[in-house]
């Protein structure tokens, strides 16, 4: 099996929301081999060795396959040492036990099999012997999510609040907080610390807040916890990195390093005077105690002391934070701060929400920046390393303690590369990679770009939701990814489409013709036209519309009273029916698209010397929305209207027929299927939901002609302007802003000061502050009367009329 089915079968079987993440970020390594402070991924025939820096989380203090750990582990099998002998006396867990009481004082050691097992039990011990259930812990900390542990973890309880230990969490930087805690502190059972916040992000604990925390809970009696899984056996400096804050702790947890890398284990070693007996009784594990887990353990701590690692912790993790901290005073704006003791080392990166690349804005406020840096490191310069998960922009360096400081220099270089491509907003090195190219050296795209972002100096505000119309409308959006082709681009955006959420990107200050203003936010899906029309084809819709209606929630919270839809986002929500967001009116803008598409199509007879009302139009695909209403409206400006539908007889087109009458008397109304009938015809209008062309030149009048095309894909064939230079074919207007000449946002291939018209609308909405839906579902003509007179007042004028190819006129 390849990585490509391992990962599809991971997804499938086991974590799919994670499998597609890594996937579309490139963090989807599969690995074969390790050893050491490396682990090996199969490129191709190679196999890749991958510095690896996240080092289990913390657990890999020994390096991967420590020999003497291998060694002992294959003594314990070859000996026949018994992994399976509960109910009796458990050797290993004694001499293991004695060793840890030995470095920590005289403890009782209960064994568990993970972290948060070990989490849970001094949950119940401290229960047992407090009879209380309140717990505090501190904001951001983490120490597991079993069902009790959760509630101690900040960012993963909130699905779980209701359902556990009642937790308070103090803030460690206001002393007025814990202050007001210790008011409160009756039915506290226990605090839990981590000296060093891991998970949370590498903090140190402040000291003041150690001490206060440490008094206190002598004071009261209350039983001191401190959380070194992650933190002790040396990884820090000192066996536990709680000493070094001065903390006497009650109970000790320990995990992750403990098992040498080898073995799940975990111990909660509680202080003798504290031990309630009966606890041996209430927290027992099948798997607990075991002489392998245990005797690999011991073997670890053997060899912690022979080889003096927490020396070597302090001391290559003193100068590695030397270097770090160097870089980050070259780089202030890329690193923002370098933190923690020994090989416990997080280097949070500032995000890039005003880079001059909207890329990179949209990684920062995705919150996808720490992992795309991430998967730059691993798959350009082969250095695995991630942010924690609820710090998305803070990396943690935790590598064994027998790191080569050649390696760290190693990673310091290539995160220095990272940093001086954020920094040139090098998006195409950055990112080039998962499109296949080799990045050389960075490129300088910071020069400032006329893109806007206003802060809102006033009440009004819309926002519109706009994706990519083609996949080369990126380079407008993104220089920095001119080095990508059309189709690296393209992939590059299919790939990261299912994870990629809305984002806000140019927000102005639109004037109208009467002085008035509106706050305009660019809301960007980055998804091309042509996933859309995938999606709908395939039905598979569900995706999109969730970033859509996310999208609108977004708008809302931000302020905007209205939200108008591009064409796609109208056609997947339903002309806006399917929004669920409340507090915000919606619009597809579908009535000023209409309006300034009469407009144009009157220019275009115009400027072909066809006179309307001399004329035939025929609308194809006339029982649709949009063209049913151009019908309607044109009828009485055209000599006759034909109407071309797939069935002339059926009720829909005789009730539309007699509509029509009714808005315009005397109109002349015919019906056909035929679309030879097209050779009558001097101006048509094509709406058709054909997938493909189906006006030809052989359709056409051979006098003059205008055809207006608005269905998507085209009606109209290409080879009707090849043959027929002198067919005028449009898609219809957009609409020139009054103000605003240098106006141009979201890749939309538009001259700057020109917007669509369904953009128009919104705005126009925002001035009048209509605050009820606007064009929503059926457009109507009363709509289109009603934004053309609206955009008439506010000096939004038809300014160029689109043809087919997409060129402006
Ligand atoms: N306590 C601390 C301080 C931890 O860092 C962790 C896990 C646990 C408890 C739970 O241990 O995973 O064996 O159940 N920390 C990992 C991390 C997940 O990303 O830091 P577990």
């Amino acid at each position: 099996m390849d990585d490509r089915e391992l990962l599809e079968l991971w997804g499938l079987y086991c974590r799919p929301a994670i499998a597609r993440t890594m996937r579309a970020v490139g963090l989807d390594a599969v690995y074969e081999r390790a050893e050491g402070d490396y682990l090996w991924r199969r490129q191709g025939d190679e196999l890749v060795p991958v510095l690896d820096l996240v080092g289990g989380y913390g657990a890999n203090l020994f390096g991967h396959y420590h020999p003497d750990l291998v060694a002992e582990e294959r003594r314990l099998a070859d000996a026949r040492v018994p992994f399976l002998a509960q109910a009796s006396v458990r050797g290993g867990a004694a001499r293991l036990a004695k060793a840890l009481a030995e470095r920590v004082g005289d403890y009782v050691t209960i064994f568990t099999n993970s972290g948060a097992e070990t989490v849970e039990a001094a949950l119940k011990h401290a229960h047992l012997e407090t009879g209380k259930l309140t717990f505090w812990a501190v904001k951001n900390a983490f120490h597991g999510k079993t069902l009790g542990a959760v509630q101690l973890t900040w960012s993963y309880r909130e699905p779980y609040e209701d359902w556990g230990p009642k937790v308070r969490f103090l803030d460690p930087d206001d002393p007025a907080d814990w202050e007001a805690a210790a008011a409160e502190a009756d039915d506290l059972a226990a605090v839990f610390l981590e000296p060093i916040l891991g998970e949370g992000g590498v903090r140190p604990l402040p000291q003041p807040f150690a001490d206060w925390v440490g008094a206190f809970c002598r004071e009261r009696d209350v039983p001191l916890i401190v959380d070194e899984i992650q933190s002790g056996m040396g990884r820090t400096g000192s066996f536990l990195a709680s000493e070094a804050l001065g903390i006497d702790p009650d109970y000790v947890l320990l995990s992750k390093g403990l098992g040498g890398g080898m073995v799940k284990i975990g111990a909660l070693m509680i202080r003798r005077s504290r031990f309630v007996e009966e606890f041996s009784i209430t927290h027992t594990s099948t798997f607990a105690e075991d002489d392998r887990s245990c005797l690999v353990s011991l073997k670890a701590l053997e060899v912690l002391e022979r080889d003096g690692l927490p020396a070597r912790c302090a001391a290559v993790g003193a100068r590695l934070a030397e270097k770090l901290e160097a870089l980050r005073a070259r780089f202030p704006e890329q690193i923002k701060e370098v933190r923690g003791h020994g090989l416990m080392v997080g280097v949070e990166l500032h995000d890039q929400i005003d880079s001059p690349s909207n890329t990179l804005r949209m990684l920062s406020d995705q919150k996808y920046l720490g992992y795309a840096v991430s998967a730059y490191l691993l798959n350009v310069h082969r250095i695995r390393i991630v942010p924690t998960l609820s710090q998305p922009r803070t990396l943690r360096v935790q590598p064994s303690a027998y790191i080569a400081e050649a390696e760290l220099d190693r990673f310091v270089r290539a995160l220095e590369q990272a940093c001086e491509a954020l920094r040139c907003a090098d998006v195409s090195h950055l990112l080039g990679f998962g499109v296949g190219l080799t990045p050389n050296g960075v490129s300088d795209y910071s020069a400032p770009r006329p893109l806007k972002r206003e802060r809102p100096r006033i009440a009004k505000r819309v926002a519109f939701i706009g994706h990519l119309v083609a996949p080369e409308h990126a380079y407008h959006w993104d220089p920095s990814l001119e080095p990508f082709g059309v189709e690296q681009v393209e992939r590059q955006i299919y790939k990261t489409a299912r994870v990629i959420g809305p984002s806000i990107y140019d927000q102005v200050h639109v004037r109208s013709e009467t002085g008035e203003e509106v706050h305009f936010s660019f809301i960007g899906l980055y998804l091309t036209s042509a996933q859309f029309a995938e999606a709908l084809e395939a039905r598979d819709t569900d995706w999109i519309m969730e970033k859509v209606e996310a999208a609108v929630e977004l708008a809302r919270d931000e302020g905007c009273q209205v939200i108008g839809l591009g064409g796609y986002s109208s056609i997947i929500a339903r002309n806006g029916k399917r929004i669920r967001t409340p507090g915000i009116a919606v619009t597809t803008g579908n009535s000023l698209t209409v309006g300034m598409g009469l407009l144009a199509l009157k220019r275009a007879c115009e400027d072909t010397g066809i006179d309307p009302a001399q004329s035939t139009l025929a609308v194809v695909g006339a029982n649709g929305n949009i063209a049913s209403t151009y019908a309607m409206m044109m009828a009485g400006e055209v000599a006759e209207l034909m109407l071309v539908v797939r069935d002339p007889s059926s009720p829909r087109t005789r009730a539309q027929v007699e509509a029509i009458r009714n808005y315009a008397p005397g109109a002349k109304v015919t019906v056909t299927a035929d679309l030879a009938d097209l050779r009558h015809c001097q101006l048509i209008l094509s709406a058709s939901n054909a997938a493909g062309s189906i006006i030809f030149p052989e359709h056409l009048s051979p006098d003059p002609v205008v055809v207006c095309d608005i269905s998507l894909p085209a009606d109209v064939d290409p080879s009707v302007e090849l043959v027929r230079p002198d067919v005028k074919v449009i898609q219809g207007g957009v609409v020139r802003l009054p103000y605003n000449d240098d106006l141009r946002f979201g890749g939309q291939p538009l001259e700057p000061g020109f917007i669509y018209a369904c953009t128009a609308e919104t705005i126009l909405m925002g001035l009048e502050g209509i605050r009820e839906h606007g064009s929503y579902g059926a457009v109507t003509p009363e709509g289109v009367h009603r934004f053309l007179a609206v955009a008439e007042k506010h000096g939004f004028r038809l300014g160029q009329v689109q043809t087919a190819q997409g060129h402006w006129r």
